[in-house]
């Protein structure tokens, strides 16, 4: 476990230090310190910097797994190490030991995002696949308990739902029956943080979020590779025949509705908020899909590009669609994403093309 100290001084974390807020109607007033696991991912790197933006405390735990380039998650996390208010610890979050430590550090909230992501590479390693996300979550959850900690936040994911039938998907439908290893466990991650719950009383929040993109989206995902591709004359692959149709969410929505739903959690411990039940699960989507195609016509025109087209047959384990129910986070969260898909994809593309490296 390797404890990189932010640059800007040594980072306090007892459960006395808080950050003194200026009171605001329906706002947190003491800022807590939270853990993020996942830190310098995609999701991880944003929800960091938002939380410190906004006066919180953060520990990000990451092992900057080579799922894809290090060097790009390392880029990621760089602002944050710059805040005083930040410290990153390099570990694992099946190493006992170490989540034991980080979360005896005086933390009041885990936010776990780590993962091995991405549906594809989960059927040519179910088992990695499960150790990092079953056993994973089960050590992290296992460090909270010993050490207290009663809030747990988890990043669950829209497949859950596999093919289902019924359309929006919403949070009550029948989740039976994932279609790839990394949906399954998922959805074993869900159920793990129930039966927390149910025995110790960790209060905790999974978020189904639903195909994620924006500035450090990561490589694998459809428009980041796209993109890529496109930029470079390349042709694309769709899988089938483009009718695929994918609730394609903006990274600030999801980080509108993870901090809501870190700040719903926190403030019904101090008994001030609606008593909602202890155990939630949301969907966070954008609740506005598009089939592949009509994402490809987007693409182009945020780019300015024609696309090359090559259809490739559909890979197993991907879901025919996904489509977000938002109901019950918009009336308990407060989660209304507002980002377009033509302003996110603007603003990726910009993203893009500042990184040459990436590209
Ligand atoms: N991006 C999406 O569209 C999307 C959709 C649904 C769910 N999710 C979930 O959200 C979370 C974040 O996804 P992301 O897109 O930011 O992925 P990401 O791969 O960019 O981030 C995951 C981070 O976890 C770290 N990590 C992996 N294994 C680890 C381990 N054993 N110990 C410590 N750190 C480890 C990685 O190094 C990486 O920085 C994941 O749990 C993912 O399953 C993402």
């Amino acid at each position: 476990m390797e404890d990189h100290q932010s640059c800007g001084g040594k980072a306090q974390f007892s459960r006395a230090h808080v950050e003194k807020i200026p009171a605001q109607e329906g706002h947190i007033v003491q800022k807590p310190n939270v853990l993020i696991t996942g830190a310098a991912g995609f999701i991880g790197s944003h929800l960091c910097e938002r939380l410190l933006s906004e006066g919180w405390t953060v520990m990000g735990v990451d092992n900057f797994d080579d799922f894809y380039d290090p060097k790009i998650k390392r880029q990621n996390i760089a602002d944050c190490l710059k805040n005083k208010n930040f410290r990153l610890i390099e570990a694992d979050v099946r190493d006992e030991a170490a989540m034991d430590k980080v979360c005896s550090s005086g933390v009041e909230a885990v936010i776990h995002l780590a993962a091995k992501a991405g549906v594809r590479p989960s059927i040519a390693q179910p088992l990695l696949y499960a150790d990092v996300n079953v056993s994973g979550t089960v050590t992290l959850l296992e460090a909270a308990r010993k050490s207290r900690i009663d809030k747990f936040v988890f990043g669950s994911s829209s497949s859950v739902y596999g093919n289902n039938r019924k359309l929006p998907f919403a949070e009550d439908d029948n989740v039976d029956f994932p279609v790839s290893p990394y949906a399954a466990t998922k959805k074993a991650g869900e159920l793990i943080c129930h039966t927390y719950y149910h025995l110790y009383g960790i209060r905790a929040t999974c978020l189904r979020f639903f195909t994620v993109y924006g500035p450090r989206q990561r490589p694998d995902l459809a428009i980041h590779k796209f993109a890529r591709l496109i930029e470079r004359g390349r042709p694309i692959p769709v899988y089938g025949d483009g009718t695929m149709m994918r609730d394609f969410t903006y990274i600030d929505d999801i980080i509108d509705g993870t901090v809501a739903a870190i700040e719903q959690l926190i403030t019904w411990h101090r008994g001030s908020a609606e008593q909602t039940a202890a155990f939630q699960i949301y969907n966070l989507g954008e609740s506005r899909p598009l089939t592949v195609n009509e994402l490809v016509a987007e693409l182009e025109k945020a780019l300015g590009k024609k696309a090359v087209k090559t259809h490739v047959p559909p890979q197993p384990g991907d879901v025919e669609r996904t489509y977000a129910d938002i109901t019950k986070a918009a009336r308990e969260l407060g989660y209304n994403p507002t980002t377009p898909i033509q302003t996110g994809l603007a603003r990726f593309v910009t993203w893009l093309r500042s990184t040459p490296d990436i590209m």
